[in-house]
């Protein structure tokens, strides 16, 4: 579905974040992106979501390169992305957050009311609908930017360290529901520092990367 050719992103300050980066990521794939701080993983999600572009190499969806056959628009319908830092609009309500893709593709309202109820229940959030986002937690905003990413059912989701500020039980329960989105078939691609080990019946990929550069491929 993805794929990076010979990926280097070098940021205008000189830092190499990725060097020679290539990737495949097949449909209904789930691959871990480990690496320690540093590493390159969010540059690695920010390219592939069109955050950035590759200073060098090309990254191609279905065998074409994405910047020439999408708009970034269209290309935001297709991908989504949860980021490490959250990125919501802290004085606008839960509920506005995370309707923000539909709104933008002009759902109706009782649509966009009745999607948000069922994101956030699972998400363990459904009293804090009307909270403004800077009323909530860390933990609490970490998932309302999974929610915001999941409410368009993506075919790709990109998830940056979305267990990286929740308490073990609340992970877990996260982690299961991320788990079954990507059993309904949407393909995702999680950026991690801790493995979340335990018997699934599908394995999941593993990449590491290290100081930009891929260091291994395998499965969990
Ligand atoms: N906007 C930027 N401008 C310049 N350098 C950057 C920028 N963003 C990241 N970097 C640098 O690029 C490298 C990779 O950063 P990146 O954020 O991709 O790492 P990471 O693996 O996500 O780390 P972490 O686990 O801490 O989130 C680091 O050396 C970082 O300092
Ligand atoms: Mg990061």
């Amino acid at each position: 579905m993805i794929k990076l050719v010979d990926v280097t992103k070098v940021y205008p300050n000189g830092t190499v974040a990725l060097e020679k980066v290539n990737l495949e990521i097949n449909e209904g794939d789930f691959v871990y992106i480990s690496g320690e701080s540093g590493a390159g993983k969010t540059t690695l999600l920010r390219l592939i979501h069109l955050d950035e572009l590759p200073t060098k190499g090309t990254i191609l969806y279905r065998g074409k390169p994405i910047k020439k056959i999408f708009k970034v628009h269209a290309w935001r319908r297709k991908v989504q992305i949860a980021y490490q830092d959250f990125m919501l609009i802290e004085d606008r309500t839960v509920l506005d957050n995370i309707t923000l893709p539909l709104q933008i593709i002009g759902e109706s309202f009782s649509s966009i009311y009745n999607k948000a109820e069922n994101v956030l229940g699972m998400l363990k959030l459904r009293d804090k609908m009307y909270k403004l986002v800077k009323e909530l937690s860390g933990g609490e905003k970490q998932r309302i930017a999974l929610g915001r990413a999941v409410i368009s059912n993506p075919e790709l989701l990109l998830l940056d360290e979305p267990l990286g500020n929740l308490d073990e039980e609340t992970a877990q329960i996260i982690m299961d529901f991320i788990e079954a989105i990507n059993e309904q078939g949407t393909t995702i691609t999680m950026s991690t520092h801790h493995m979340v080990k335990r018997e699934v019946s599908t394995p999941k990929r593993l990449i590491r990367l290290k100081n930009g550069r891929i260091i291994y491929k395998g499965y969990v």
